[in-house]
């Protein structure tokens, strides 16, 4: 079997998974999946040209994580922030973002041999109704899966999770369900849109760009950060692997010694 994205490599490509074990691999990886425009302007293309060509990008990396045993993976798509962009340029994203709902509804089966569940996380309330119903069904149709959760984050910030647990956790208390003492890292854990998944142990942010930018804010807080100048549509499954060998050299201490 060819591991996707890796067919038009060179012969010489040795495979991640003879060169790092699976307790090597980072269990959860965020991405932020950045350099669109960027990538859309030196050709002289529209932005949306970019992100038509970032989804591609993400559904071939999506698909190698699955592979080669990434358990969790998580890419942002759109910020809280993103907003502000011009209402062309959302619009284009919703648009895209419809598409890729409605091929993972029709690309059920192949998901189900893959073991991929899609999960969204973020504030999808202020979406349009057909894309919250794509969504949920998406979810529903993929729940069961375990070998690999592929995390997309839309009107997603950091901050604004971390209010939502808070009102989660405050509304449990005003209802007597708790008790102050209660609240701890675990409670407000499960109240965040990645509540049950493991925090974030490798961060990935293509285009230059040396920031968070509200991505995963308390998960985040051992995270190894990797960037690298290659702009998203342009980044392939090797610049994941060199993510991933990069990453497999940092020392972790989580405050110990
Ligand atoms: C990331 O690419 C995609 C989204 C934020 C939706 P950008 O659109 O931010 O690309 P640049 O940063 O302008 O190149
Ligand atoms: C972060 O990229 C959000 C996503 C990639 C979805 P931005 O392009 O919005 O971030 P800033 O504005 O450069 O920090
Ligand atoms: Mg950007």
């Amino acid at each position: 079997m060819s591991i996707a994205g890796t067919e038009n490599n060179s012969p010489e490509r040795v495979p991640i998974t003879s060169l790092l074990s699976k307790e090597e691999l980072p269990k959860h990886v965020g991405v932020i999946m950045d350099g669109n425009g960027r990538w859309a302007k030196q050709r002289g293309l529209k932005r949306y040209e970019g992100h038509r060509e970032g989804a591609k990008t993400f559904r071939r990396i999506a698909e190698y994580a699955s592979e080669i045993g990434i358990r969790y993976i998580t890419f942002y798509a759109f910020s809280s922030e993103n907003w502000k962009r011009p209402q062309e340029e959302v619009n284009a994203i919703l648009q895209l973002l419809r598409e890729y709902l409605d091929e993972a509804e029709s690309r059920q089966k192949e998901n189900e041999e893959k073991g991929i569940r899609i999960r969204f996380v973020g504030d999808i309330s202020k979406f349009p109704e057909d894309i919250k119903d794509k969504i949920n069904e998406a979810h529903r149709l993929s729940e069961d899966k375990t070998r690999c959760t592929v995390s997309i984050a839309i009107n997603y910030g950091g901050r604004q999770e971390i209010i939502k647990a808070v009102k989660d956790i405050a509304a449990k208390v005003q209802k007597g369900e708790m008790s102050i003492d209660e609240i701890d890292e675990a409670a407000v854990d499960s109240c965040l849109y990645t509540a049950g998944m493991p925090d974030a142990d490798l961060i990935i942010r293509p285009s230059g760009e040396i920031r968070l930018s509200n991505f995963l804010t308390w998960q985040s807080v051992y995270a190894e950060f990797y960037y690298t100048n290659v702009l998203w549509p342009d980044f392939t499954t090797e610049d994941f692997d060199k993510a991933l060998l990069d990453f497999a050299k940092r020392g972790r201490r989580f405050g110990g010694v």
